[in-house]
C-alpha cells in the first residue's frame, strides 16, 4: 500500500490507525451511517472490528447494539458480520445479506424498508434520529482534504455532513482513477428546494469530490479489499423470453413514433432477470442508448464498452466479481461514460419524470389487476426491500415489471388472484412481462387488465384456475374490481400449508 499513496492531506495522514482503534469510537446505541450501495463502496474492515467488540460485550453479558443506516444493501463484511453477532437493533433502507435478512425476519432487527430517494429527506426531517458516527469508504483523500468516493455514492455526503464523528476507510483495491467520475450535488435542506438542473443523463451539475469538516475525522483506516457482489445466474430460457417480449414492445413503440430509435433513458433494477434484459439489449439492434438508473450491472457495462450505450448515470455499481475486476483493469475505457451521483439525485422523481425513463424492475408476484409485490414472500417474509423500484415506477415514462410466471418448481404462480403485499399499486404499474408474454395495461380498466394479464402472462398450468377465480369474482361482486374475497388469498394459504398453490 505504501507505493500507492492515497491520502494526500498532511493533517489527515496523522489520523491513520488500525480498524480496532477506529472501532473504539463507536458506542452502544449509536446511530451509524455508512457508505455502500449493493455490494459496492461499503466499509470493509471497521465493521468487522466493531462486530468483535460487540461479541465481546455480549459474552460479558453487556447490551451492545447499533442502528445502521446505509445507501442500500452492503456486503458480508458489513451487514453479514454485524448480523452474525446480533449487533444491529435497527436497519434501513435496504438489505440483501442473508444473515441480516434472517435477523430481520426473526424480529432481532427492526427494519424500515423505504424508497431509496426518501432516505435523505426523511433523515433531514429528524425522523431517523441524529447520526453519531459515519464510516465512509473512499478511493482517495485529496491534498485539500476533499474526499473521493469509491464505487458507490449513496448517502455519503449527507452522512459526512450530519455525523458527529467520521471514520474514513481508504481502499487501495478501488482505483484512484475513480476520481472525476462522481458528481456530488446537494439538495437544499429547506423549501422550496432548488430545481435539480439535470435534463439529460450526461449532465454534470456538481463537484467530483465530497467535503467534510476535518475536525470531525477521528480515524482513517487503509484497506485493500474487493467489493462483494454475488455473481448473476447465467440467463436462462425464461429471462431470454422476457427480454424477447420487451424488445418486441420497444420496436412497436418506436414504429408508432412513441419512442425514439435510441429509446428513452433506461432504468434497470436489481436481480438476475433485470441483468438478462440488459444482456439481450447489448446483443440487440438498438444503438446510442443511455441509462438514468440506480445501479450499473454487468449487461450495462458491456453496452458501454461496445458503444451501444453512450452514457450511464447511476449511484453505484452492482457487478459480478469478474466484471468488477474487469472494470478495475479497464477503467480508462469507462471513465467518461459513467457518472455516479448521490442516490437522492440518481432516483430523484423530478429528474426521472423530466427525462422520461423506461423503468424495468423485477417483481416477486403480480395480481390479476396489476398490483405488484416486490418485497415479501407469502405476505410476511422480507426478501430485500423496495429499493429504488418505487422511485422509478411512479415517475417513469413507462413502468415495467418482470417476473417468470412460476417459482419454486411450478408450485407457485407469480400471477395470483390478489397479492398479499402491495408495493406498487395498479395505478403505477403499466406493463407486466413474464416468459409467457407481455401485458400492456396502459389505459385499461381493472376488468380489461384482468383479462390481458391472465391471457398474456399466466403460466398455462395456472391460467384456468385464474380464469375460474375471476369468474367467481364477477359472479359474487360484479363491481369495479371483481374479487371473491373468501378465496383471494387462498392460493398463498395453500402454498404455506401444503407446499404448492396447485389443487391436490
Ligand atoms: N413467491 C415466492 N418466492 C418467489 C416468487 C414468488 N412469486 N418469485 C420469486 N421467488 C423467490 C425465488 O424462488 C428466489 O428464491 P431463492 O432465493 O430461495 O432462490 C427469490 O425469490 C429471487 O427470485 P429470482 O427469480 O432469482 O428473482 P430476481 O433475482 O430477479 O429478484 C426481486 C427479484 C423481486 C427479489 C428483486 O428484483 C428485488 O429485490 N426487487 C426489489 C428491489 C428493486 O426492485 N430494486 C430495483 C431498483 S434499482
Amino acid at each position: 500500500m505504501s507505493n500507492d499513496k492515497r491520502i494526500h492531506h498532511l493533517g489527515l495522514q496523522r489520523k491513520v490507525c488500525s480498524a480496532e482503534e477506529a472501532a473504539q469510537w463507536i458506542n452502544p446505541g449509536d446511530i451509524i451511517g455508512t457508505s455502500g450501495f449493493t455490494g459496492s463502496g461499503y466499509p470493509k474492515i471497521v465493521p468487522g472490528a466493531l462486530a468483535a467488540r460487540i461479541k465481546q460485550a455480549h459474552e460479558q453479558g453487556k447490551e451492545f447494539k447499533i442502528k445502521l443506516l446505509t445507501g442500500a444493501s452492503t456486503g458480508p463484511e458489513l451487514d453479514g458480520v454485524l448480523a452474525e453477532v446480533n449487533g444491529v437493533s435497527y436497519r434501513t433502507p435496504f438489505n440483501t445479506d442473508p444473515k441480516m435478512r434472517k435477523r430481520i425476519n426473526d424480529g432481532d432487527t427492526n427494519y424500515l424498508d423505504m424508497h431509496l430517494s426518501y432516505v435523505a429527506p426523511l433523515y433531514r426531517s429528524g425522523a431517523l434520529g441524529d447520526m453519531d458516527v459515519a464510516i465512509i469508504e473512499l478511493s482517495s483523500i485529496r491534498a485539500d482534504g476533499t474526499l473521493v468516493a469509491s464505487t458507490a455514492v449513496g448517502n455519503n455526503q449527507l452522512w459526512l455532513n450530519s455525523a458527529k464523528k467520521v471514520i474514513l476507510e481508504v481502499n487501495h483495491w478501488q482505483r484512484a482513477e475513480l476520481e472525476g467520475m462522481h458528481d456530488i450535488w446537494e439538495v437544499s435542506p429547506t423549501f422550496p428546494q432548488k430545481i435539480v438542473p439535470i435534463v439529460n443523463p450526461h449532465d454534470r451539475i456538481g463537484n467530483p469530490y465530497m467535503t467534510v469538516d476535518l475536525d470531525k475525522v477521528v480515524a482513517i483506516v487503509e484497506t485493500n479489499a474487493p467489493d462483494r457482489n454475488a455473481p448473476f445466474s447465467p440467463s436462462d430460457g425464461n429471462a431470454r423470453a422476457i427480454a424477447g417480449h420487451l424488445m418486441e414492445f420497444f420496436n412497436y413503440e418506436i414504429k408508432k413514433g412513441k419512442m425514439p430509435q435510441q429509446l428513452l433513458p433506461l432504468q434497470s433494477g436489481i436481480g438476475n432477470v433485470a441483468n438478462a434484459v440488459m444482456e439481450a439489449l447489448s446483443q440487440g439492434h438498438f444503438e446510442n442508448l443511455s441509462a438514468y438508473t440506480e445501479v450499473i450491472q454487468d449487461g450495462m457495462l458491456s453496452m458501454l464498452e461496445t458503444g451501444k450505450m453512450r452514457i450511464a448515470s447511476a449511484t453505484s455499481f452492482s457487478l459480478s466479481p469478474e466484471k468488477a475486476q474487469y472494470f478495475n483493469d479497464n477503467i480508462q475505457k469507462f471513465r467518461q461514460k459513467i457518472i455516479l451521483r448521490p442516490q437522492e439525485i440518481s432516483n430523484h422523481p423530478e429528474v426521472i419524470r423530466r427525462i422520461g425513463c423506461i423503468a424495468m424492475n423485477g417483481a416477486i408476484e403480480a395480481d390479476i389487476f396489476g398490483n405488484v409485490n416486490s418485497t415479501h414472500i407469502m405476505g410476511s417474509r422480507m426478501m430485500n426491500g423496495i429499493g429504488g423500484s418505487g422511485d422509478f415506477t411512479r415517475n417513469a415514462y413507462v413502468s415495467i415489471f418482470m417476473t417468470p410466471s412460476l417459482a419454486k418448481d411450478g408450485n407457485i404462480s407469480s400471477i395470483v388472484p390478489m397479492v398479499p403485499r402491495v408495493d406498487h399499486i395498479s395505478q403505477d404499474v403499466q406493463v407486466i412481462v413474464t416468459e409467457q408474454g407481455l401485458a400492456d395495461l396502459r389505459g385499461l380498466s381493472p376488468r380489461c387488465r384482468a383479462k390481458v394479464i391472465i391471457e398474456n402472462c399466466a403460466h398455462p398450468t395456472y391460467k384456468p384456475l385464474l380464469t375460474e377465480y375471476y369468474k367467481l369474482g364477477l359472479k359474487n361482486t360484479p363491481m369495479q374490481t371483481p374479487h371473491f374475497l373468501r378465496e383471494a388469498l387462498s392460493w398463498h394459504e395453500k402454498f404455506v400449508s401444503t407446499g404448492t398453490m396447485l389443487p391436490k
